[in-house]
């Protein structure tokens, strides 16, 4: 795992983009795994200004980790309205090779077996972008996470549902359940890539990289995976203890 403390939010956001546009460089037809929210919104903006200078969508497959149940594509909390506004529609991605799990299929769980199945025959991820839940969850897997989870139907947490509350209208109930990637399916991606900004995230990335590997901390599963990049600001590695310093404080 390799772990790299930017100076800033907006270099993280330089240095997440520039590996995205150099991945889809050196393999034009790369499957992408992409993420949606608020960490992932000034990559996409920087990845618009690539492709207004010259990088190219066209060839890209992408599966996004995940969607609210019951939102429809145009549902304006859909995470297919996002995407579409923050990156698909601003570049010459193809609509038909750009997917996301249908939130208003009206079986859910047979859609995630879609979705998982889809992934596959897609022959797996390229590179697969991740944030981080203030909780530690990738994807909208939740602690207590299974490791060996596919993409599947889940519970959203009250935390998850509170901080995602900005992005829906008032009047709009966030939605209780969403469809994700499993676990495992992410770690079946060649290459991870993890983005966290901000303090919110601190105490999330100590125990991604410093804790147990457990279900209690979902990205703490990605220390089991052989290519996985993390990208912290200086306030979201702010927990993490210097090398070498243990844990607790040796018992008197
Ligand atoms: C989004 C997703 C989530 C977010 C995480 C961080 O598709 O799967 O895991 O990446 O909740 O969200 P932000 O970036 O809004 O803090």
């Amino acid at each position: 795992m390799q772990v790299l403390i930017l100076t800033d939010a907006a270099r993280l956001s330089n240095h997440a983009a520039g590996q995205i546009a150099a991945q889809l460089r050196a393999q034009p037809g790369s499957v992408l795994g992409l993420a949606t929210g608020a960490t992932m919104a000034p990559v996409y903006a920087r990845l618009i200004a690539a492709h207004r200078a010259g990088l190219s969508f066209a060839r890209m497959t992408s599966f996004n980790l995940d969607e609210y149940v019951g939102l429809g594509p145009h549902d304006p909390g859909s995470y297919h309205r996002q995407m579409r506004d923050m990156l698909f529609a601003q570049c010459d991605a193809d609509p038909a090779r750009c997917h996301l799990p249908r939130g208003d299929a009206p079986d859910p769980e047979a859609e995630a077996n879609r979705y998982e199945a889809a992934i596959a025959a897609a022959g797996g991820v390229d590179l697969q972008v991740l944030g981080l839940g203030q909780n530690g969850h990738i994807g909208f897997n939740e602690p207590p996470a299974d490791p060996g989870s596919r993409s599947r139907v889940v519970t959203l947490a009250a935390t998850t549902r509170a901080a995602n509350r900005r992005h829906f209208p008032a009047a709009q109930p966030v939605p209780r359940r969403a469809i994700t990637m499993g676990i495992a399916t992410i770690l079946s991606a060649r290459h991870c890539l993890l983005l966290a900004t901000g303090a919110a995230k601190a105490q999330a990335v100590a125990a991604m990289l410093q804790g147990p590997v457990t279900p209690d901390c979902p990205a703490s599963a990605l220390r089991r995976h052989p290519r996985v990049t993390v990208l912290l600001d200086p306030p979201a590695a702010s927990a993490l203890r210097p090398p070498g310093q243990s844990a607790a404080p040796p018992a008197a």
